[in-house]
């Protein structure tokens, strides 16, 4: 079945080369935004942050085995959609702060794309700042970006700038944490009807941020269903003896999907311009879940790196332990996908149907000529 499944997904593929020429083409660099699920290296350059994964065994099947920060045992889901639409890249563009550092190269990596996205991060500002310490908020990150638009002016020019700008794509992947917060801190003194407003609220002001700044093609991936990560289940086990989902949350990321696809279809309309794709990696995760063997994985509820009940009490360090048949499993660490989830996500947002991935898919909208 699993074989079955990826055959399919290669015909779609080979059949998308000559789309893929085009992407090419028309798709100039990759701005990526978001929290852990996206963050290639960004919180190693925080040395205050406790939301760190550049120790081993993370990176155990990157290549040399690198512990590059990223929360997972090899790539990470934007590696693999950049890798997607762009050939010549097999990985995302590099963190912004370590563009920053290594200053030599910095205007022609600019214009190449760069990564934002921060481990703990949220929509909104407090997110992830009583838990770690320390982390860059996707409203900073949007402030980062708007200081490097001069300097790619400086370099192209007005016009091509401009081009440049309104022709990449911007790849949100932001929302599990601000969740996680209100589940720690706010749920008792908050509704939750009135915690996903002020939520929506935000993300609708960092797009329109974005819109300003000459953004106009979105690729934004939604929550995934964060009460079934091993963390969750260990708690909810520890509670009630089962080792099921932790469904109010669940129910909570479902609803806010729903209002995600409603603020982007009215901000597509009033803000002349803009495309979009929204993935929706709740149904996406869900559909492996309940189907794990179609999709040649065999673990969904234990950790393959970590401590204590379901591998989910701990966090992946040298000392934690290690699953053997690490392609098998759903959950690298206490929340996050392995490396080949991370694909079959990637290859889904990329060529999948409206069903994981509305209204077009990555593919379709990577081209767009703006
Ligand atoms: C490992 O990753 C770090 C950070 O991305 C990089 O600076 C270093 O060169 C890499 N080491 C190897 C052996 O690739
Ligand atoms: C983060 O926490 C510190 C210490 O509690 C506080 O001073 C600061 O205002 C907080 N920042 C945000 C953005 O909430
Ligand atoms: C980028 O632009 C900022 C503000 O315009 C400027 O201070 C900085 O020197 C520029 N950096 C480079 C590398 O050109
Ligand atoms: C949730 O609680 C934290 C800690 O008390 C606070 O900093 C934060 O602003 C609250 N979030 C909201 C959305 O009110
Ligand atoms: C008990 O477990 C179920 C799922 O198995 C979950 O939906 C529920 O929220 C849990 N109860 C508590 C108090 O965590
Ligand atoms: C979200 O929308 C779908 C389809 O429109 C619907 O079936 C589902 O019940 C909604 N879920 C929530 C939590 O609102
Ligand atoms: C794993 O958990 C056990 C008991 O819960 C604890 O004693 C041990 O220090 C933990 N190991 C690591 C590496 O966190
Ligand atoms: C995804 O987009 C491609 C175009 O790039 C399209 O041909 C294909 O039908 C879409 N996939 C699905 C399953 O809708």
């Amino acid at each position: 079945m699993a074989r079955v499944w990826i055959l399919l997904l290669s015909l779609s593929i080979v059949g998308l080369m000559k789309q893929l020429v085009l992407v090419e083409a028309d798709l100039p660099a990759i701005y990526i935004f978001g929290d852990s699920t996206v963050d290639v290296g960004t919180n190693p350059h925080l040395s205050e942050s406790l939301a760190q994964a550049n120790m081993p065994f993370n990176g155990i099947d990157y290549p040399f085995s690198n512990a590059t920060g990223r929360f997972s045992n090899g790539y990470n889901t934007a590696d693999l959609i950049v890798r997607l639409l762009d050939k010549t890249h097999s990985r995302s563009p590099p963190p912004f702060l370590s563009l920053l550092e290594r200053m030599a190269n910095f205007k022609r990596d600019l214009t190449r794309g760069a990564n934002f996205a921060s481990g703990g991060s949220g929509i909104l500002d407090s997110t992830g700042n009583a838990t770690y310490r320390k982390v860059v908020p996707l409203g900073e990150q949007i402030q980062q970006f708007s200081t490097v638009r001069p300097n790619i002016t400086i370099i192209l020019g007005p016009d091509k700038a401009d081009k440049l700008i309104s022709n990449s794509l911007y790849l949100i992947s932001v929302g599990g944490n601000d969740f996680f917060d209100y589940q720690r801190y706010n749920r008792t003194t908050m509704l939750p009807e009135t915690f996903m407003a002020i939520l929506l609220n935000a993300y609708a002001t960092h797009l329109e941020d974005l819109y300003t700044l000459g953004a106009r093609k979105f690729a934004i991936i939604g929550v995934p269903p964060i009460g079934c990560c091993p963390a969750e289940r260990a708690v909810n086990l520890k509670l009630n003896g089962s080792d099921g989902c932790f469904d109010q949350m669940n129910d909570l990321v479902r609803a806010f999907y729903n209002e995600t696809e409603t603020l982007l279809t009215s901000f597509s309309s009033q803000f002349q311009g803009v495309k979009y794709s929204l993935g929706n990696a709740f149904d996406l995760t869900m559909t492996i879940i309940n189907n794990p063997l179609v999709f040649g994985i065999k673990e969904v509820k234990t950790a393959c790196c970590g401590n204590g009940t379901l591998n989910g009490e701990g966090r992946c360090t040298p000392l934690a332990n290690l699953c053997r048949n690490r392609e098998e499993y759903l959950f690298w660490d206490y929340v996050h996908p392995t490396q080949a989830v991370s694909w079959l996500a990637a290859l889904t947002l990329y060529g999948g149907a409206q069903q994981f991935v509305t209204p077009m898919n990555f593919s379709q909208l990577a081209p767009i000529d703006i």
